[in-house]
């Protein structure tokens, strides 16, 4: 009988006939769902609403009738509730319970509620500070809440420190800088053979919008021999230092790597595993890439060096060496306190029309391609590599930059699918094999540009 009354409409006539009338039909509700369904749908208070039956409903043992009733007492605005609040915000055993108070209080926008927000801040969960901030951040200008705020700069968790950078530290961009979609003509469809490291000292700051490279292996190959793995990691640090540099705001690099193992030098000694992609990675947070995604490339298992043969034979535990079939392509982007949106908004609408992603795009993080085998280069990407990653992260008419352009995939998938594409090459042979395909014509404005540094 009760539940056939309890409608929507019901709750809203009644709320607004006064009277407390809600707070006695919850009297009649003790139980969670109800409570939580005419909380839910009270809607806007009416001026007149009286809320008296709130706060003994804050000792309710479920979070979510709790959460409802801080929602509610939060809509009243009414200061009197303030010290409510504030021993929910600091003392509830729910996180999502104490944010809503918090949250409360902060619409209140009163000079009673900033003291309690300013209590918040030291609260050990960093989302419980953030809210306090949001709710401060409407006395921004304030010098009492600005000197307190901006010290938060140096607090221990990176979200505070990432919302007070944004409101009080973010500088604001040359507006005379290159339009984000733009790029310089002297980086269209050019190939320069040279080390990319000197090569990308020329550059301007923010004129690439993607990357997607395959660094030299470390020592696997006669073009990556380095002194020291650490030199190779420091070798490569540099190069990502100069990539980030280089990089427009909010931009994407793809950097493809895999562990890779330098064999024994004879039976007495053991092969070793480099785990490149898991230790390039603190190197590049470091410097300000912001960790996107990883996306597993996976090849067939008949494509791959055997490893799993001697296992086979005697199954000894210890020694299981799987074949490898997986390399990383690990997603990173240029950090900035804007949103994706922000980035997108800078095409015009034709663009982002042409540039959307066909159907069959692949939608988990495992893709699985075949790797490519080519005469002169032993290590070439796959064209359908290239392609997903040049169409999923990057506009027609943007500059893709492949610092180890090697046969040069990179520069020729960009190419067909409308985008300009910048190469640097150190090997004479990779340089004069991209050259020799003979694939200048490029675009009808810009032809490949092939280059030595000097
Ligand atoms: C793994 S291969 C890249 C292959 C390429 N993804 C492709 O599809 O052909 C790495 C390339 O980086 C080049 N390289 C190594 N060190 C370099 C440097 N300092 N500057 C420019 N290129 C370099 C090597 O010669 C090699 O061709």
């Amino acid at each position: 009988m009760l539940n056939q009354m309890l409608t929507k409409d019901y709750i809203r006539n009644l709320k607004n006939n006064g009277n407390g009338a809600i707070g006695h039909l919850v009297k009649e509700y003790q139980d969670s769902s109800s409570l939580i369904f005419i909380l839910e749908n009270l809607g806007q208070l009416p001026k007149s609403f009286d809320g008296s039956f709130l706060p003994e409903l804050l000792l309710h043992k479920n979070s979510t009738v709790r959460f409802w009733v801080v929602k509610t007492i939060g809509k009243l605005g009414d200061e009197d509730f303030l010290p409510i609040l504030k021993k929910v915000a600091l003392n509830d055993s729910d996180t999502n319970v104490r944010r809503e108070a918090v949250s409360s209080i902060g619409r209140m926008r009163t000079k009673k509620g900033q003291s309690v927000l300013l209590e918040v801040l030291q609260d050990h969960d960093p989302k419980i500070v953030c809210q306090a901030i949001r709710g401060l951040l409407v006395f921004k200008g304030d010098d009492k809440v600005d000197n307190i705020l901006k010290p938060l700069l140096n607090h221990e968790n990176e979200m505070v420190r990432s919302v007070i950078y944004k409101e009080y530290f973010a500088n604001q961009k040359d507006k005379y800088q290159q339009p984000h979609s733009e790029s310089y003509n002297y980086l269209k469809n050019v190939v320069v053979n040279a080390d990319t490291l000197e090569v990308m000292k020329l550059l301007k700051d923010e004129s690439i919008h993607l990357t997607f490279t395959s660094p030299p292996y470390y020592n696997a190959r006669d073009y990556s021999i380095y002194p020291s793995y650490q030199s190779y990691l420091k070798f490569l640090e540099d190069v990502f230092a100069e990539v980030y540099r280089i990089t427009k705001e909010g931009r994407f690099l793809i950097l493809n790597t895999s562990p890779i193992i330098i064999p024994r030098i004879s039976r007495a000694h053991s092969s070793k595993r480099y785990p490149i992609p898991f230790d390039i990675h603190p190197y590049l947070i470091e410097m300000g890439w912001e960790f996107i995604d990883d996306i597993v490339w996976m090849k067939p298992e008949a494509s791959v060096k055997n490893r799993i043969g001697g296992f086979q034979q005697h199954r000894k535990p210890l020694a299981y060496k799987p074949n490898s079939v997986t390399e990383y392509l690990m997603v990173y982007r240029k950090s900035t306190e804007k949103l994706l949106d922000w980035n997108i908004h800078q095409y015009d609408w034709q663009t982002v029309q042409e540039s959307k992603v066909p159907e069959g795009y692949e939608t988990t993080n495992v893709w699985k391609i075949d790797p490519c085998f080519d005469k002169v280069h032993s290590a070439v990407f796959p064209v359908e590599l290239c392609k997903r990653v040049i169409q999923y992260y990057s506009y027609k008419g943007d500059v893709v930059f492949d610092p180890f352009a090697g046969s040069g995939t990179v520069g020729k998938t960009a190419k067909s699918l409308g985008r300009f594409f910048f190469l640097t090459e150190k090997d004479e042979t990779y340089f004069n094999y991209m050259k020799s395909k003979k694939s200048t014509k490029m675009f009808d404005t810009f032809e490949t540009r092939f280059l030595i540094l000097k």
